[in-house]
C-alpha cells in the first residue's frame, strides 16, 4: 500500500468511526481518529478494541503505525484535510434525530475554512443544507454509511455502493472524497446533498418495511397453515423482490433501523406529510416482539413462576450491540408476566447486564437451559445451531423452544424431543377454521 495516500481525520470512534478509521488505515492512509470519551481513546491507543466486530481488532492492531487515537480536535486538523464525521445521532424523545453531537462538532469547526467535512452520521435530509447556510466557508459532503454490524469490515471494504452528495461549489470536495473510496471498487453514486441524505434514510426504511412485511406474512401463514420460509423462497426468486430481508422473526432492532425509520417518519411529518406506511412498519415490529409471549402462553398457560431462557441477547449475531435489541422488550414482558428470566449470549452479556435488571446470566447455553420451562432463541448465534439439543432435552424441566429467528431445524429439534415453534413455520398446529373455509 502506498504511504502517500491522503491523511484522514475521523470524528467519533464508535461502530462506524472505528471501522472507517481502521479500514482507511488498512488502505494505506494515515488516520487520526478523535473521540470525546477519554477511556475509549486510551483503550484504543493500547490496541484494545472497544466493540465486538469480526476482524476489527486485528485491523486496528495491524495498522497501529498509521492509526492514532486522540481526544484533541487540533491533532486531526493539523494532519488531515478531509474529516469524516461519525458521531452518534440517537433519537430524541419526539422521535426526531438528535443532532446535538453533530452540532458540537460543527461548532468546533466554526472558524475553519481549510477542511472538507464528510458527514457519515445518519442525519435528516436538509441537515447538510442548514450546516452550509450557517457556515458557508466549510466544504461539505454527505457520505452516508451503509455497513452492517457483524460484517462491518467486509461491508466497508466491499461496498455495494458508495453515495457521495455534494452541492454546486463543493464538487471538488466531493471528488476528493470519491477518490478515497475508489480503490474499494464499489459503484460510486454522485448526487446532491439532500438526495444523499434521503438515500440513507429511505434505504433503512425500505429494509425495515421488508422485515415487517414478511413478519406479517408469517403471522398469516400461521393462520392458514403455510410456511413462511417456503413463501419467502418463492417470492425472493422474483428479481423484482430479491431474497434478502425476507426472513421472518421477532422483529428488527439495533442502533439504526428503529431510529432511522422514526427519523424519516418525523422528518416527513415536520414538513406536513403523513408517512402512513412507516407507522404500520413500526407498529408491526413492536407487536412482533410480543408474539413470543403469546406463543409461550399457548403452551404453558400462565407464565408466573416459569423459568424462561433467552438464548442470545444482542440485536443480531456477531455483535455485542444491545441497542434496541428485541431481548430488552422480551425480558421485560416475560418478567411482567411473572416469569423468571435467565439468559445466555456468547459476547453481549457484559453490555446487557445493566440493561436487564432481574435477569440471571449464564456463561453457557447448557447451563442456562438447566431446569428451564421454555427457551426462546432471540439471536441466531451459530453455536445455537450446533448445540447438543438431545442433551438439552434432559436438562430442561420442559423441552419447549420458541425459535424467534427460524434458525433451528424443526425436525432435528422435534426428533430430539422438543416442542418446537418458530415464526410462521409449517407444522405448528391446525389452521384456523376461518382459513379452512
Ligand atoms: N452502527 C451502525 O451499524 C451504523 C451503520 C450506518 C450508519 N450509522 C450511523 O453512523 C452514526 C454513528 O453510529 P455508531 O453506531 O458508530 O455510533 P456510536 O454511538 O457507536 O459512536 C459514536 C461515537 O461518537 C463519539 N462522539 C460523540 N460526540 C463526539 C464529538 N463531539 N467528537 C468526537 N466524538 C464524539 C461518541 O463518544 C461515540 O464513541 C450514527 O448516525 C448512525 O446512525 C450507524
Amino acid at each position: 500500500m502506498s504511504a502517500e495516500r491522503e491523511p484522514i481525520g475521523v470524528i467519533g470512534v464508535g461502530w462506524v468511526g472505528l471501522v472507517t478509521a481502521a479500514c482507511f488505515a488498512e488502505l494505506g492512509h494515515r488516520v487520526v481518529a478523535r473521540d470525546i470519551v477519554a477511556e475509549k481513546v486510551e483503550a484504543l491507543s493500547r490496541g484494545e478494541t472497544t466493540i465486538h466486530e469480526p476482524g476489527l481488532g486485528e485491523l486496528v492492531r495491524r495498522n497501529a503505525e498509521r492509526l492514532t487515537f486522540t481526544t484533541e480536535m487540533d491533532e486531526l486538523l493539523d494532519v488531515a484535510r478531509i474529516l469524516f464525521v461519525c458521531v452518534d445521532t440517537p433519537p430524541t424523545r419526539s422521535g426526531d434525530a438528535d443532532l446535538s453531537r453533530v452540532r458540537s462538532v460543527i461548532e468546533e469547526l466554526r472558524e475553519d475554512g481549510d477542511h472538507v467535512l464528510a458527514m457519515k452520521s445518519t442525519v435528516p435530509a436538509g441537515t447538510g443544507e442548514a450546516i452550509r447556510r450557517d457556515m458557508p466557508q466549510l466544504a461539505y459532503v454527505s457520505c452516508p454509511e451503509f455497513l452492517k454490524e457483524g460484517s462491518a469490515v467486509e461491508d466497508f471494504m466491499q461496498p455495494d455502493r458508495v453515495v457521495i452528495g455534494a452541492d454546486p461549489g463543493d464538487e471538488s470536495a466531493g471528488d476528493a472524497v470519491a477518490a478515497i473510496y475508489e480503490p474499494l471498487g464499489g459503484e460510486i453514486v454522485r448526487t446532491d446533498v439532500a438526495s444523499a441524505e434521503m438515500i440513507k434514510l429511505a434505504s433503512n426504511a425500505f429494509l425495515a418495511t421488508k422485515i415487517s412485511f414478511v413478519n406479517e406474512i408469517a403471522n398469516v401463514c400461521e393462520e392458514v397453515g403455510a410456511d413462511v420460509g417456503e413463501v419467502a423462497r418463492g417470492m425472493g426468486l422474483d428479481q423484482r423482490i430479491g431474497p434478502s430481508f425476507l426472513r421472518a422473526g421477532i422483529g428488527y432492532g439495533g442502533s439504526c433501523f428503529p431510529k432511522d425509520v422514526s427519523a424519516l417518519k418525523m422528518l416527513a411529518g415536520n414538513t406536513g406529510y403523513h408517512f402512513q406506511l412507516l407507522n404500520a412498519v413500526i407498529e408491526v415490529n413492536e407487536l412482533q416482539k410480543r408474539r413470543v409471549v403469546q406463543k409461550l402462553r399457548g403452551h404453558l398457560g400462565s407464565l408466573a413462576g416459569r423459568r424462561v431462557v433467552l438464548l442470545g441477547l444482542a440485536f443480531k449475531p456477531q455483535t455485542d450491540d444491545m441497542r434496541e435489541a428485541s431481548s430488552l422488550v422480551l425480558a421485560a414482558r416475560l418478567q411482567g408476566e411473572g416469569a423468571e428470566v435467565v439468559a445466555y449470549d456468547p459476547v453481549a452479556t457484559e453490555v446487557a447486564r445493566d440493561q436487564l435488571p432481574g435477569v440471571e446470566f449464564y456463561d453457557s447455553a447448557m447451563g442456562a437451559l438447566d431446569g428451564a420451562d421454555a427457551a426462546v432463541l432471540v439471536t441466531e448465534w451459530p453455536e445455537f445451531a450446533e448445540l447438543d439439543w438431545v442433551a438439552a432435552v434432559g436438562r430442561m424441566a420442559r423441552p419447549l423452544i420458541v425459535d424467534g429467528r427460524n434458525f433451528l431445524d424443526p425436525e432435528t429439534l422435534r426428533a430430539a424431543g422438543f416442542e418446537y415453534e418458530g415464526i410462521g413455520r409449517a407444522g405448528q398446529g391446525a389452521p384456523s377454521t376461518a382459513a379452512a373455509d
